[in-house]
């Protein structure tokens, strides 16, 4: 299947610069070559505009519990557009951040049918404007995806055919306690670090895909590439110890590749190039994207 290429340089939904290079820094990393070597169609449609937080209009922000409330719609919009009109022609969209905000456009841009959601992440971002410790709008949109969350302002970022029992979330460590009671109360499957500590990455990853899968059309994988240990990736947004080494992480996309549901979008966020060493997460991203479009030794 034919891939095209968005990026985001959205930095609104986190709390520091650098987040917004991650395209850049991405595509420099050599992502379309990569991809085109395997035979992939790879198009590039270039970038979504993101306006600089120097510029964002204020009213309906949440204050202090929602930040750039209003931006963050209007570039998600874009997004799901753009990936409503690559999803048409029989493409797989593959959206490069920016900050994890984004995912609520992609997941407006394929929900056109029933989704399993593929969420790998240290993080859980489950936060709502009430349980925020940050008011970054990254750290609620699984929970905004899923309409979560009391707040009427944030209504526009619920994608009904992606439900809570079809969101398997891979490669927890730092989970803030309005994340934990949700995950406690809703059928979303969570696996932790400690379940790939003693179950392993395969027998984890096949188990969340299968839970997503079998009863929705397609999957969409939401890539934070703060899964992996900072030691690995040391170029994200919100870095955290502990985390997927290099072989786990490509054998976890390797187990999506492998998954016969079809694939309806693959995302790659939280790249931060101004933390980064010589591009290396960047390029990990690139690596990362390629196993999960088939890419094998033999
Ligand atoms: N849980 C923290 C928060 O809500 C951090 C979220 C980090 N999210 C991310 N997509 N990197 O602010
Ligand atoms: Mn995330
Ligand atoms: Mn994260
Ligand atoms: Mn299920």
């Amino acid at each position: 299947q034919p891939v095209d290429l968005i990026g985001v340089p959205m930095d609104l939904g986190a709390d520091r610069r650098g987040v917004d290079m991650g395209p850049s820094a991405i595509r420099y990393g050599g992502l379309r070559d990569q991809l085109e070597s395997l035979g992939i169609d790879c198009t590039d449609s270039g970038d979504i505009g993101v306006p600089q937080p120097e510029h964002c209009r204020s009213e309906s922000d949440i204050e202090g519990e929602a930040k750039y409330l209003d931006a963050t719609q209007t570039v998600c919009e874009q997004v799901s557009e753009r990936v409503r009109e690559i999803r048409a022609t029989e493409t797989v969209p593959l959206v490069l951040g920016g900050d994890h905000s984004i995912a609520i456009g992609t997941a407006h841009g394929v929900t056109d049918r029933p989704t399993g959601l593929l969420w790998l992440d240290a993080h859980a971002d489950l936060n709502t404007p009430t349980t925020t410790p940050s008011g970054n709008v990254h750290g609620m949109a699984l929970a905004a995806i899923l309409g979560e969350g009391p707040f009427s302002e944030m209504d526009w970022a619920h994608a009904p055919n992606i439900r809570p029992e079809n969101v398997a979330v891979v490669g927890l460590r730092s989970v803030d306690p309005g994340e934990r009671s949700l995950l406690e109360s809703s059928p979303i499957h969570a696996y932790t670090m400690t379940d790939i500590d003693q179950r392993g990455i395969s027998t984890v990853v096949r188990e969340a895909l299968e839970a997503v899968t079998t009863t929705t059309d397609q999957l969409a994988v939401s890539l934070d590439l703060d899964l992996l240990d900072p030691s690995e990736a040391p170029g994200v947004g919100t870095p955290v110890k502990g985390g997927a080494s290099y072989r786990e992480a490509h054998a976890a996309m390797e187990i999506v590749a492998e998954t016969s549901t079809d694939l309806c979008s693959l995302e790659l966020v939280e790249v931060n190039p101004i933390l980064d060493e010589s591009n290396r997460t960047a390029e990990l991203a690139c690596e990362l994207a390629a196993s999960a479009l088939g890419k094998r030794v033999l």
